[in-house]
């Protein structure tokens, strides 16, 4: 058997070889979507059992690795863009970001430098610069690409950080962390991400420096206690190196007070963070685009893409205020971006970015909206945020079900609730419901999320999905109801 050349090039049996490779595993896909289960149930210890790297000292092919990856991964698989999939804030992607993928994949740009990523260089600054116009920021280019939330929170705050301190005449950047580093605080919601606490870590400021904001009874910050914290840090001598609102938590998609923050941190010269990771979709809504008010007033923002953008993992972006904020992290590479290039004027992202080598992710964006026009954008965004507010509206008629939450985003946080298991106690309670979850998902018929809301177990349904209709979320929770017959108090 003569081998084709291995690596992605203009010959003719490379080309021949990747028609091939990509046709075959289209089609693999093309099949798997066919398919009518959720998931097919195998349990973490048949999965551990049955993927085994035994691989080929000579290798198998192209072909026979892809019928492998079938059989091992595509087929165990979780359908994302099933309707009964709702557990997380994990989307089904546009076809057109697919299309992306493989425009992404093939060319593998990189981009850190100009030079290895021209048009794409381009293109991202030229999104960066539309983003901050929807914002509301002034006109300009300060904000990059990332791999999602984490990253663009972990930017904000490590900024945030720099500035505080540049503000007392020390660079974090050259010197490393000085002074009395346990008086310095983070302020952040109860249902802010866990990636601030675990950001202010990395940062050398450890979990110790996030001090909790109380939330009122939909999740969102407490302005009163936040005043009071503030006044309190004051008292003890601590200083606040930032604030980080969210818009979108994570399980109810509460938005804090964006206006409000920002103006009582403008009186105290505070960095405001706004992690919208999830919210920032709303940016594009028709509907509901003023529940992000305030947020062109704050210094830092999270977008995710790979949330309610319907973008394939991975995708989000940073956005910053101020450029001039670039310079706490600014270093100069000689083989990427000069003083010599950039004098000329050649566009570099490795200044704006955490990462050095990166993916053009920003592509997939840039298409999502040339396919599908902000209009309908804005449809399949805002499709999810009405149907929450329906199917609370549907599980508060429901004896066996309580509402937990009335929805803010696209989520739904409920329980599973009889007069006999509210008589066996909250324990109880909250095992029943966690059972429900997981008996779902052994079944391989539903992923609903399991969490807690201000200590009540609940279930969630994250309603991202465009296609998912109210019908279909009524046979889901008449799923939930008759596993819950299935299951022992
Ligand atoms: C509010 C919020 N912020 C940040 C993140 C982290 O984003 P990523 O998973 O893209 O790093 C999440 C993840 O769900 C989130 O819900």
């Amino acid at each position: 058997m003569s081998r084709l050349n291995p690596i992605l090039a203009g010959s003719a049996q490379s080309t021949e070889a990747y028609r091939q490779a990509i046709a075959q595993s289209s089609e693999a896909v093309a099949q798997w979507l066919q398919q009518p289960e959720m998931y097919q149930g195998k349990t973490v210890a048949e999965l551990r059992e049955r993927i085994t790297l035994d691989f080929n000292p000579q290798g198998l092919g192209n072909q026979a690795a892809i019928e492998r990856a079938v059989e091992y991964f595509l087929k165990d698989s979780l359908a994302v863009h099933h309707p009964q999939c709702v557990a997380h804030l994990h989307c089904p992607s546009l076809v057109v970001s697919q299309a992306a993928e493989v425009l992404i994949n093939a060319t593998n740009q990189s981009m850190d430098s100009w030079d290895q990523s021209p048009s794409a260089t381009i293109i991202e600054i030229k999104l960066i610069e539309w983003l901050r116009t929807q914002v509301g920021y002034q006109p300009g280019d300060a904000g990059v690409f990332t791999s999602g939330g984490t990253q663009s929170n972990l930017m904000g705050l490590m900024l945030a950080r720099d500035a505080f301190f540049a503000r007392q005449g020390h660079s974090v950047q050259q010197d490393g962390l000085v002074g009395n580093l346990k008086k310095i605080r983070v302020l952040c919601s109860e249902h802010a991400h866990f990636s601030v606490q675990k950001n202010m870590a990395l940062l050398g400021l450890g979990y110790q420096s996030v001090t909790l904001v109380k939330t009122d009874r939909f999740s969102r910050m407490d302005l009163t206690d936040l005043q009071e914290k503030l006044a309190q840090a004051e008292a003890n001598g601590e200083q606040i190196l930032a604030i980080v609102a969210t818009a979108g938590t994570t399980d109810a998609g509460a938005i804090d007070p964006l206006r409000a923050i920002a103006e009582l941190a403008a009186e105290r010269q505070i960095w405001v963070h706004v992690d919208a990771a999830w919210g920032g979709a709303l940016l594009l809504s028709e509907k509901y685009r003023d529940y992000l008010d305030g947020l062109e007033l704050v210094d830092s923002i999270t977008l995710d893409f790979h949330k309610q953008f319907f973008q394939t993992i991975s995708c989000g972006a940073f956005l910053l205020k101020e450029a001039r904020h670039y310079e706490l992290m600014r270093y100069q590479a000689a083989y990427l971006n000069s003083e010599f290039d950039e004098a000329q004027g050649v566009p570099n992202l490795v200044s704006k970015s955490l990462q050095t080598t990166r993916r053009f992710d920003a592509l997939k964006l840039w298409m999502g909206l040339e396919a599908l026009g902000q209009k309908q954008y804005a449809e399949i965004i805002d499709h999810g945020v009405t149907l929450a507010q329906e199917v609370a509206q549907y599980v508060s008629e429901q004896p066996a079900l309580e509402l937990v939450m009335q929805p803010q985003l696209a989520s739904v946080l409920f329980r599973y609730r009889t007069q006999a298991l509210s008589d066996a106690g909250d324990a109880a309670l909250a095992l029943f419901n966690q059972k429900i979850g997981d008996v779902l998902l052994e079944s391989g018929r539903a992923n609903v999320g399991v969490t807690e809301a201000d200590g009540v177990t609940c279930l969630k349904l994250t309603l991202l999905n465009p296609t998912v209709t109210l019908e279909d979320i009524k046979v889901l929770l008449a799923l939930v109801e008759k596993t819950a017959g299935q299951i022992a108090v």
